[in-house]
């Protein structure tokens, strides 16, 4: 075999992130997918983030799962054995949690993360096989956004599904639907999903959650602009552009932008395109939706599931909800 340093300008650009990029570009307001944030710089971000005091999410929902692990996975199992897949693993890191109660029931425990970051699955791949022995991980670079391909399930097992960490906020409400149909069809009928959505709360903790005081979100935020300078070839400047958090009350959602501060002239070179920034345009980078107390379950019926418990925390700010598929 032989391999050939391609020079820079002639790297493959992905097509998916080609034709994304230059849909949100060109619209006005501009906005880019949230998905492009994770690369491996951005997941690392992330990963910090979860970790800022200011960052109620992960800890609320891992001390929810840390107090109902056994709850949990007794009810999704019945009399079966589990298999675990994970939409958006990541790091995995609240996973192990209940991987650790599975096999505890369990000798062995198949988990499937799946994830569009591979460097992130690859790291968990290591790190909960070195930790939690009995635990066989396959991970699976797909975008679960596109639906699953998973394999058949052993006989005597039955599948958890997980998605928590509330990314399904980050889904516009009819993309959310169908995202949990498509969920829905990779699953046979008594297998479970476990959804972790986030509450409506005062607005003062929601801001903060989104901008903490290290700048580690506003990082993550401009961490977009850095990787299409890096996969494009584009001179975005982005120290040039602020982060900003808004809560918009009427679509119940937080808004991440980035604004840029000062007129700026944008070149594009793998997608032809040249772009004007006036001061203060914003590039629209994500929403994260907050749900009503009822308002997940809702969701779980309408697309082929029947809720069977909902768990929160003493604040009422996080909701976990375990569901059958019918
Ligand atoms: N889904 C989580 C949330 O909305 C995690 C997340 C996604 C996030 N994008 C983010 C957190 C941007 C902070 C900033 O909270």
């Amino acid at each position: 075999m032989t391999t050939t340093a391609l020079p820079q300008t002639s790297l493959q650009i992905p097509e998916h992130t080609a034709s994304a990029v230059c849909e949100g570009l060109a619209s006005r307001p501009k906005w880019l997918p949230s998905w492009l944030f994770y690369d491996a710089e951005g997941s690392r971000l992330f990963d910090q983030i979860t970790e800022l005091p200011e960052y109620y999410v992960t800890r609320t929902e891992r001390s929810i799962l840390a107090a109902r692990a056994e709850e949990i996975i007794g009810l999704a199992a019945g009399g079966d054995a589990l298999r675990i897949v994970e939409l958006g693993a990541g790091s995995a890191d609240k996973t192990r949690l209940l991987l650790s109660t599975a096999v505890d029931r369990q000798d062995t425990v198949f988990y499937e993360p799946v994830d569009v970051c591979a460097s992130a699955l690859e790291e968990a791949r290591e790190r909960i096989e070195r930790e939690i022995p009995g635990v066989i991980v396959s991970p699976r670079v797909q975008d679960y956004t596109k639906g699953m391909e998973l394999d058949p399930p052993n006989p005597g097992e039955r599948r958890l599904a997980l998605y928590i960490g509330s990314s399904i906020g980050n889904f516009e409400p009819e993309e959310a639907e169908l995202l949990l149909e498509r969920v829905r069809d990779a699953l046979a009928p008594g297998d479970s999903l476990l959804l972790g959505v986030d509450l409506v709360k005062d607005r003062a903790t929601l801001l903060a959650a989104y901008d903490d005081a290290a700048g580690v979100t506003a990082a993550f935020n401009r961490n977009v602009l850095v990787r299409l300078n890096r996969e494009l070839g584009s001179n975005f400047d982005p120290e040039a552009f602020t982060h900003r958090a808004v809560w918009n009350r009427f679509r119940s959602r937080i808004e991440m932008h980035l604004a840029n501060l000062l007129p700026q002239t944008v070149q594009i070179p793998a997608l032809d395109m040249r772009l004007e920034f006036s001061a203060g345009e914003t590039i629209h980078t994500e929403n994260s939706y907050k749900y009503q107390p009822g308002q997940a379950e809702a969701m779980l019926v309408e697309a082929g599931f029947d809720p069977a418990t909902t768990w929160t925390d003493e604040k009422g700010w996080f909701a976990v909800c375990l569901a059958r598929a019918n």
